[in-house]
Formats: C-alpha cells, sequence, structure tokens
C-alpha cells in the first residue's frame, strides 16, 4: 500500500532540466528522507506534490496520492489536497507566515475554514497543539505577531499549523536548517514525536544525512536532480558514502568538513554520463558514456566492483 507515489517526475524551467526520472514511493506512516546537497532538486520535487513550483514549470510524469493522479491538480481539486491531505513546512518560517496577520489568525484560518471548526473551538485547539509543541504559553502567543517570535518558536508554529489540519502526508522541506543548533534538535523531536503519535507519513528534504537517517524509515539521495540511489541501512553509492564521511564528529570538529570534491552541480549543468563522475574517487572511462540507471536502487555502473 501506498500513500504518495511519485513516478519518473521531470521538471524544467526556462528550458533547463531541474528535475529528471524521480521515482518514490511514501507508504501510510512511513518516513522518506530525501538528502542531498544544495540545488539537486529536492524542494522542486516537494512542491511538484502539492502544485507550489514556480510559473512557467513544466512537468511530466506521475504523482499519485491514495492512488489518484495529483500532478496537475489546480483550483479547488488542489485546495482540497492542501486543505486536509498533504502540508508542508518551510525551511524559512518568517517568509511562509503572514507578518501582519497574528498568530491566532494563522493557527486558526484553516480549521475554521476547512473544518468547519468554530473560531472559539479553534483557538483552543490552536492553544492545545501548541502546548504539544512545546509552546507553554499559547494563549499569550495567539495575541503576537510573527515578527515578535523567535525563528524556533516560529517553526513551532508552523508546525503547529501543519497538525491542526491532520495531514496524511507531511513534506517538511529542511525544516531545521534555519534554526541555531540547540533549537535544531527541539524541533526535530517535536515534529517526530508528533508524527508518530499520529501515525502520519513524512518526507523529511534535508542536506544532513546523519539527521536523516537517525530519523527515517528509508532513504532516497539525489544529485543533480536525479535519485542517485535509495537505501533503508547501508548505502553503496560513492556519493552517499561521501556525505556519510563528511560527518563531523569523525573528526571532532564543529563544522562539517567538506570532504567530496567539488562542488554540486544542478541536473541541467551535467555533462553527459554520471552527473557525480567529476567528483567521485571511484570515476573512470565507464562512467562516462550514459546517465547510469537506476538499477537496484544504486545509479552507480561500478557498485558491484567498489563492493
Ligand atoms: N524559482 C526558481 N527559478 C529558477 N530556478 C530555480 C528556482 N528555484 C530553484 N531553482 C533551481 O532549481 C535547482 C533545484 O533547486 P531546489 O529544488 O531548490 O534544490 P534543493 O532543494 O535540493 O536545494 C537549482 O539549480 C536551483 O538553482
Ligand atoms: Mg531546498
Amino acid at each position: 500500500m501506498t500513500l504518495l507515489s511519485i513516478t519518473d517526475l521531470n521538471l524544467s524551467l526556462g528550458g533547463k532540466t531541474l528535475v529528471e526520472e524521480v521515482s518514490l514511493t511514501i507508504a501510510p506512516g512511513e518516513t522518506l528522507g530525501l538528502v542531498g546537497e544544495s540545488g539537486s532538486g529536492k524542494s522542486m520535487t516537494a512542491r511538484a506534490v502539492i502544485g507550489l513550483t514556480p510559473p512557467g514549470a513544466r512537468l511530466r510524469g506521475s504523482i499519485q496520492f491514495g492512488g489518484e493522479e495529483i500532478l496537475g491538480l489546480r483550483g479547488k481539486a488542489l485546495r482540497a489536497l492542501r486543505a486536509r491531505k498533504v502540508a508542508m513546512i518551510f525551511q524559512d518560517p518568517r517568509a511562509h507566515i503572514n507578518p501582519v496577520r497574528g498568530i491566532g489568525d494563522f493557527l486558526t484560518e484553516a480549521m475554521i475554514a476547512n473544518l468547519g471548526m468554530t473560531a472559539r473551538a479553534a483557538a483552543a485547539r490552536a492553544v492545545q497543539l501548541m502546548k504539544e509543541v512545546g509552546i507553554a504559553d499559547g494563549e499569550r502567543r495567539m495575541r503576537q505577531y510573527p515578527h515578535e517570535l523567535s525563528g524556533g518558536l516560529l517553526q513551532r508554529v508552523m508546525i503547529a499549523s501543519v497538525l491542526a489540519v491532520e495531514p496524511e502526508l507531511i513534506l517538511a522541506d529542511e525544516p531545521t536548517t534555519a534554526l541555531d543548533v540547540t533549537t535544531q534538535s527541539e524541533v526535530m523531536a517535536i515534529l517526530d514525536e508528533a508524527r508518530r503519535e499520529r501515525g502520519t507519513a513524512m518526507l523529511l528534504i534535508t542536506h544532513d544525512l546523519e539527521l536523516a537517517a537517525a530519523t527515517c524509515d528509508r532513504l532516497a539521495v539525489m544529485y543533480a536532480g536525479r535519485i542517485v540511489e535509495r537505501y533503508t541501512d547501508t548505502p553503496r553509492h560513492p556519493y552517499t558514502i561521501g556525505l556519510l564521511r563528511s560527518r563531523p564528529e569523525l573528526f571532532d570538529r564543529p563544522e562539517r568538513l567538506h570532504v567530496i570534491p567539488g562542488r554540486p552541480v544542478a541536473a541541467f549543468e551535467a555533462d553527459e554520463g554520471c552527473a557525480f563522475a567529476p567528483r567521485c574517487p571511484h570515476s573512470g572511462p565507464v562512467c562516462l558514456g550514459a546517465r547510469p540507471p537506476l538499477a537496484d536502487d544504486v545509479a552507480c555502473v561500478r557498485v558491484e566492483e567498489l563492493a
């Protein structure tokens, strides 16, 4: 049984390919980690699910939710999907919460509009949800404005707003990246607990493979607009192994070491052959012909040799 099923998703914008042949599935209650460096197409993939791609984006492929095609939904059908089924948490809550409206309005509007709750019932529920995400003085917060709250508090408010509509799937796009390190782990723990208690499925997008591995049931790794590996326990793709080696504690240093030389590329910037080849310690002539297919969940033609 799958809840979300993305098949051969392609996305281009202004003639530039940003996402290429992405396929992934999420079962009800499951957490899938979508991992990769900046620019690999993680956000575009998630945004395609709820029709939030930039104007002019061209999409091909299929996205099914509960067995129904949702790619290209518009108007009422798209609003219905976002109202009850799929909700998104963004990296920067401040950019996604209207600054001139109070926290109370932000938290209660979806409950009133989508769940048909009275304003009074929605307000009570909002305070209760805030408590669940670690905001003890919810009544006071309801009367405040976004600029009066720290980034960490505002992200908790965003999580509360997502929990309010009881979605079946949460798309969490770098939900803790903009927060300081202590707040990061608190917010992640709150999100994870809320999801577990409700049995909500989640797509957790992050550049932090360690965080994803600690939180997720399965992982999908993206590079240059493609999924290069899907795995549960043991990665095999040289890119994934490179990401794992950049774990900071191995080096006893606070900042992440960039042990993968070079810089990541977007899909349209990649040459023929394996997009990771220019940075890969194991690349050879065999890697340069065509894009390696995602055979047996690893897109690397040398994976057998390297094992
Ligand atoms: N609004 C946009 N217009 C044009 N290109 C974009 C836009 N947003 C993102 N991109 C490009 O699309 C590619 C994938 O971006 P994105 O999905 O945001 O990557 P990620 O979330 O993995 O960092 C990047 O090359 C990025 O520069
Ligand atoms: Mg992103």
